[in-house]
């Protein structure tokens, strides 16, 4: 099939092949604003900066691949959350990214941190997080993971099964204390990118369904214990939600259900958590909400439903991830080989091959997740070609970026930079083929600070028992 492409005929023969979205570049040295962290320009000699520092620069001093945190930004889209939240709690989820100096930086900004395994908790926990902002989630939390949730006095555990809710009860009997909960429901709503879908999302993992009556089964079960403090609702919808109607969809369904647990019980639950999963720009497709625009459309929602139900507006809560660590960071790889490689009548696509991939940037090949990427170390005068950029694992689906126009003289040596690199990439990096985790290495007034430093083979081959 083929598209009239938007950039008009002339720009025909190199956009052919390409996606009917993907717009041939008028200058193929550009950067689209929306794609790239506040501090990242390209610089007069033709160079990708970021923090005050070029990136060729910075990459001569720790190597690529590597992800580049732009502090600047992450702090600034922290703090827009807990400026535009006023009078609610905005948790940073720390499965987008976490690492110590992270967890401060937000913690600073106002945040408190959703963490949802030990492993989190620890990092929250070290990096001097207050254990009252920080909350626990997790459709499987072991015994250990609960009692150092306990030991360490966290603020809120969201509870997602009968059995977890035996444990925790069985827990803090035992301690003779008490611990904060909320109750993770399935609201039969899930939002993805650019959809939500109201019916038949009952089937997975996470929470209580609500349809079912498991939902409020389990609050009163929570709200009848002694050695629990049932706060409230939780409900995530899912990720990459561009618009709000899925998050009014669901907030009617859980603001119902907060209000029949009132009439049950006679109590009213003194919070509510509506979850994370704000969009960002990935490409030129994305158009991003900001947080004052997401804050006004979410308030009016939760107003209304109130109001409509009479009952006092909760205290709320939400845990945007990907919308404060996403942007903030992009990946750089070395250029190692360029292919071009025949596919569809003729048309021609550039093979971009480089020193990562799969192991350092699972979504594309997880969910056929797009990503942008330019050319960081110059400028070029070369027409755009359409290229795809692929990694070094033995696998043909690990591509990191599935359509882009290069400058048509891209080649070994050169350095691609992917933005939006910061929420998933690194959380969620593995070992494949024995490749080493690239370090985070942030940026900020011409400064470089390891935050996670480069994995060596050493460290991998410290692992083999023998
Ligand atoms: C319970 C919960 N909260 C928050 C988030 C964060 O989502 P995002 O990074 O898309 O904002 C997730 C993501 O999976 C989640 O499961």
């Amino acid at each position: 099939m083929t598209h009239m492409h938007v950039a008009g005929s002339i720009h025909a023969d190199a956009a052919a092949g390409a996606p009917h979205w993907l717009r041939v570049p008028q200058e193929v040295n550009a950067l689209v604003p929306q794609l790239w962290s506040r501090t990242t320009r390209r610089a007069e000699d033709g160079r990708l900066e970021v923090g005050g520092i070029a990136v060729a620069d910075a990459v001569a001093e720790v190597g690529t691949p590597v992800y580049l945190l732009d502090e600047v930004d992450l702090r600034a889209r922290a703090k827009e959350f807990a400026e535009a939240f006023d009078g609610w709690r905005v948790y940073y989820a720390g499965k987008s990214f976490l690492c110590t100096a992270v967890a401060r930086w937000v913690a600073e900004e106002g945040l408190g941190v959703d963490v949802c395994s030990g492993g989190e908790l620890a990092v929250a926990l070290r990096a001097g997080v207050d254990p009252a902002v920080i909350g626990l989630h997790g459709n499987n939390k072991s015994t250990a993971e609960l009692e150092a949730a306990l030991d360490a006095g966290i603020g809120r555990i969201i509870v997602d099964s009968g059995h977890e809710i035996d444990r925790l009860e069985r827990l803090t009997r035992e301690r003779g204390t008490t611990a904060r909960v909320m109750v993770r429901v399935t609201t039969g709503i899930e939002a993805h990118t650019h959809e939500y879908i109201a019916t038949a999302h009952e089937d997975q993992k996470f929470g209580f369904s609500i349809a079912s009556g498991h939902a409020m089964a389990a609050l009163l079960r929570c709200h009848e214990s002694d050695t629990l403090e049932l706060l409230g609702i939780h409900s995530h919808i899912g990720s990459q939600i561009f618009d709000t109607h899925g998050f009014e969809m669901a907030a009617r369904r859980i603001l119902g259900l907060h209000a029949d647990v009132r009439d049950a019980t006679g109590v009213e639950m003194p919070e509510m958590d509506l979850g994370g999963g704000f969009g960002i720009a990935y490409t030129t497709l994305d158009t991003p909400s900001t947080p004052a625009e997401l804050a006004g459309s979410l308030r009016r929602i939760v107003e209304h439903e109130c109001r409509a139900l009479d009952v006092a507006v909760p205290a709320l809560s939400i845990e945007p991830g990907r919308a404060i660590s996403g942007p903030s960071t992009m990946a750089v790889y070395e250029v190692g080989t360029v292919k071009p490689v025949v596919v569809d009548q003729g048309v021609e696509r550039l093979y971009v091959a480089v020193d990562g991939g799969m192991s350092d940037n699972i979504r594309p090949a997880l969910y056929a997740a797009e990503y942008s990427a330019t050319v960081a170390n110059r400028a070029s005068d070369a027409d755009p070609r359409l290229g795809r950029v692929v990694g070094k694992h033995c696998e043909g689906g690990d591509i990191l970026v599935r359509d882009e126009f290069f400058p048509a003289d891209i080649a070994p040596g050169d350095l691609v930079a992917v933005p939006a690199s910061g929420a998933y990439s690194r959380s969620m990096a593995s070992n494949y083929n024995h490749v080493p985790r690239p370090p985070v290495v942030s940026v900020r007034d011409g400064q470089l600070r390891t935050l996670v430093r480069r994995e060596t083979l050493d460290d991998i081959l410290a692992l083999d028992a023998g």
